[in-house]
């Protein structure tokens, strides 16, 4: 499929290096084992009995980090998709526990029996495709009926590491080769850090101070690894569509989902509970059939 290339090439160079130690270690985008737990909690809504024996999905799992915990947690099974070249290293991270299956495979034909997952989770994934809502359709087919799905996908609001990766799109500098981007981010992180710095410092200013969660997310210390795996992870993907907190409910609600909640600022990570068999059957037919005309009307 288009744009799989890209995909499978840029995110497979960034978890190989992650795996080496190299773009972060102990930490992922600055993130603890314990705090990645609590946001997987949080984002849930679940709490770890509930999550005992059920049966997991974890949609574009990278590192396959989260993938883990979810199964030392108790899950029953949890099975960790993913396209890039990197899935490997995942399934390293993860053979010596019974219940984690590493698959890769592409969401938008995941080799996976629908409707079979109390639980799917798609954190940082879907706007890396080329069409995010269309991406959210083909996880809401995975969700069994009353299960929960939670997607997080990038905020539209200004972002330093995106605007120059708009200007390096711009310039074509982002089809420059995954070791080339990965140098450009080395270097980057010094003069980041430093600004990152004087921000903070501007930011402890009384007056000036975040009153936002998403304000003080800004503020936190970042090491050099970190701020390096972001400024990667942010130049060398082909697509990164940004979304507002309405058009992801949008999908959820046309995807016939209740109980749909927006996490904190910024509301991008969004979860929602699962209609029954018949809504999601002929919700499924009603996308398919509206691919296949998009796709007869396309020119050749
Ligand atoms: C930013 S990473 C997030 C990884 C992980 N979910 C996390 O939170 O650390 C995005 C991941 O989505 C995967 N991905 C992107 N498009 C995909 C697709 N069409 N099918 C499966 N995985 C995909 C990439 O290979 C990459 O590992």
């Amino acid at each position: 499929m288009e744009g799989l290339d890209n995909v499978a090439k840029s995110f497979g160079y960034e978890w190989k290096a992650h795996h080496r130690g190299v773009l972060e270690d102990e930490t992922l985008f600055g993130r603890t084992l314990a705090e990645d737990w609590e946001y997987f909690l949080t984002a849930t809504g679940q709490r770890d009995p509930a999550l005992r024996d059920a049966v997991v999905l974890d949609a574009g799992c990278g590192s396959g980090r989260l993938t883990r915990q979810i199964a030392e947690h108790g899950a029953g099974a949890v099975v960790g998709v993913d396209v890039n070249e990197a899935v490997d290293e995942a399934y390293a991270a993860t053979r010596d526990l019974p219940n984690v299956y590493i698959v890769q495979g592409n969401i938008f034909a995941l080799p996976l029996q629908e409707r079979a997952f109390d639980l799917v989770w798609s954190n940082g994934v879907i706007h890396h495709t080329p069409d995010a809502a269309r991406a959210h359709a083909a996880l809401s087919q995975m969700v069994q009926p009353g299960g929960t799905l939670y997607v997080w996908v990038y905020p539209r609001r200004f972002n330093p590491f995106r605007f120059v990766k708009d200007i390096f799109n711009a310039t074509r500098l982002s089809r420059l080769p995954e070791p080339a981007l990965f140098n450009i981010a080395k270097a980057l992180a010094y003069p980041s850090a430093g600004l990152l710095w004087l921000y903070r410092s501007v930011r402890r200013i009384p007056g000036l101070r975040p009153r936002t969660a998403w304000g003080e997310r800004t503020v936190r210390e970042r090491n050099l690894q970190e701020i390096e795996l972001t400024w990667f992870d942010a130049l060398s993907p082909e697509y990164d569509s940004r979304h507002s907190e309405e058009e992801v409910i949008g999908w959820f609600k046309s995807q016939g989902f209740t109980g749909i909640g927006a996490l904190e600022e910024p509301k991008v990570g969004v979860r929602g509970t699962a209609p029954g068999k018949q809504f999601q059957a002929a919700v499924g037919a009603a996308t398919e059939a509206r691919d296949s005309s998009a796709a007869r009307s396309a020119p050749a």
